[in-house]
C-alpha cells in the first residue's frame, strides 16, 4: 500500500488532469494523486454521474469533474485551458481515457474488420491521445512548466493479437507518440513517459474480454499473472503513476513502465 504519511506525499501542491478518471485506474490514480497532496485533480470523462461522484468523493475542494470527450480536440482544448485559467497553470497530465472496442459484431480480425468501429476506437485511443498530449504540453511550454505527461499504454503495445486490431494499433500508437513527445519535448524540461497495464479488472476488460462479473474477471487477471499471491489492481497502476508524474522519477523520460505482473516477460 503506498505511504501517504505527510513525510512521504509526492504531488504536494500540483494540479492534475486525468482524462478517464470516472472509472477503474483512472479513478484511483485520482485518489492516489489527492492522498499524495495535488493541490486540484480534475477528472474529465464522459460517465457524467460516475465522474461526479468519484470528484465529490475525493472532496469538491481538491477533486472536480468536467465533461470532455477526448476524441474532440476542441473539448481538450476547453478542459486544458479551464484548468490553467482556474488553478493557474497544469504540472501533469494523465492521459488515460480508452475503450476496449466500438463494435461487438466481429472480433476486428482483419479478415472481419469494420472500417467504421475502427475510425471511432483510433479517434479515442490515438487522436484522443495526441491531443491531450498536445494541450497539456503546450499549456506546460507557456507556462514555463516542468511538467510531467503520462499515457496509458497496453501490453497490446508491444505484442500482436489474434483479435481487436484496432485496439492493438490504438496502443502502439500511443507508444509512438510517447517517445517522439519526450525527445520534443525534453527541451522544455517536459518528461512524458507511458505505463502499460497487464490486464486489470475494471469495466475495459470485461468488455474486451466478455466477462459477465468480477468473478470472471478476477479469473482472467489470475490466468495472466505470473505472480502469484495477489491480484494486479488498479491501485497497483496507481502507485507507478504517481512515481511517473512525480520527482522520484526526475530523471526518467521516454520511459514505459510495464506494470504487467509479468505477463509480458512470458509472451516476449
Ligand atoms: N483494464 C485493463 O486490463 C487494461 C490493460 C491495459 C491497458 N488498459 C488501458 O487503461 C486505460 C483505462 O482503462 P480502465 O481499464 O481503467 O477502464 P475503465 O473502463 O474503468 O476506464 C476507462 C475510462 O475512459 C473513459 N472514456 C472512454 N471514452 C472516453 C472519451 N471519448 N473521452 C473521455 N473519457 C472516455 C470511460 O468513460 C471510462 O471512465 C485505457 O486506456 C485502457 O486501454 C486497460
Amino acid at each position: 500500500m503506498t505511504d501517504s504519511s505527510p513525510s512521504n506525499k509526492k504531488l504536494q501542491g500540483k494540479v492534475a488532469i486525468i482524462t478517464g478518471g470516472a472509472s477503474g485506474m483512472g479513478e484511483a490514480t485520482a485518489r492516489h494523486f489527492a492522498t499524495h497532496g495535488a493541490r486540484a485533480v480534475v477528472i474529465a470523462d464522459v460517465q457524467d454521474e460516475k465522474g461526479r461522484n468519484v470528484a465529490a468523493s475525493i472532496g469538491p475542494n481538491i477533486c472536480t469533474y468536467v465533461h470532455c470527450d477526448v476524441s474532440d480536440e476542441e473539448q481538450v482544448k476547453t478542459l486544458v485551458d479551464a484548468t490553467v485559467n482556474t488553478y493557474g497553470g497544469l504540472d501533469i497530465m494523465f492521459s488515460n481515457a480508452g475503450m476496449a472496442r466500438a463494435t461487438h459484431a466481429c472480433d476486428q480480425s482483419v479478415l472481419d474488420m469494420e472500417l467504421s468501429a475502427y475510425d471511432k476506437l483510433m479517434a479515442v485511443n490515438a487522436r484522443g491521445m495526441v491531443a491531450c498530449v498536445k494541450h497539456a504540453a503546450k499549456a506546460m511550454v507557456e507556462g514555463r512548466v516542468r511538467g510531467s505527461i503520462v499515457c496509458t499504454t497496453s501490453v497490446a503495445a508491444s505484442i500482436g493479437c489474434p483479435k481487436y486490431v484496432d485496439y492493438v494499433m490504438s496502443k502502439h500508437a500511443v507508444l509512438g507518440l510517447v517517445r517522439s513527445a519526450s525527445l520534443q519535448l525534453g527541451a522544455y524540461g517536459i518528461r512524458v513517459n507511458c505505463v502499460t497495464p497487464g490486464a486489470v479488472g475494471t469495466p475495459l476488460l470485461k468488455d474486451m474480454f466478455g466477462c459477465e462479473n468480477d468473478e470472471e474477471a478476477d479469473k482472467m487477471v489470475e490466468s495472466r499473472s505470473i505472480l502469484k499471491g495477489g491480484m494486479l489492481r488498479p491501485n497497483n497502476v496507481a502507485d507507478a503513476v504517481v512515481f511517473l508524474a512525480s520527482g522520484d522519477s526526475e530523471f526518467v523520460t521516454g520511459h514505459n513502465l510495464v506494470v504487467d505482473a509479468g505477463f509480458s516477460v512470458k509472451v516476449g
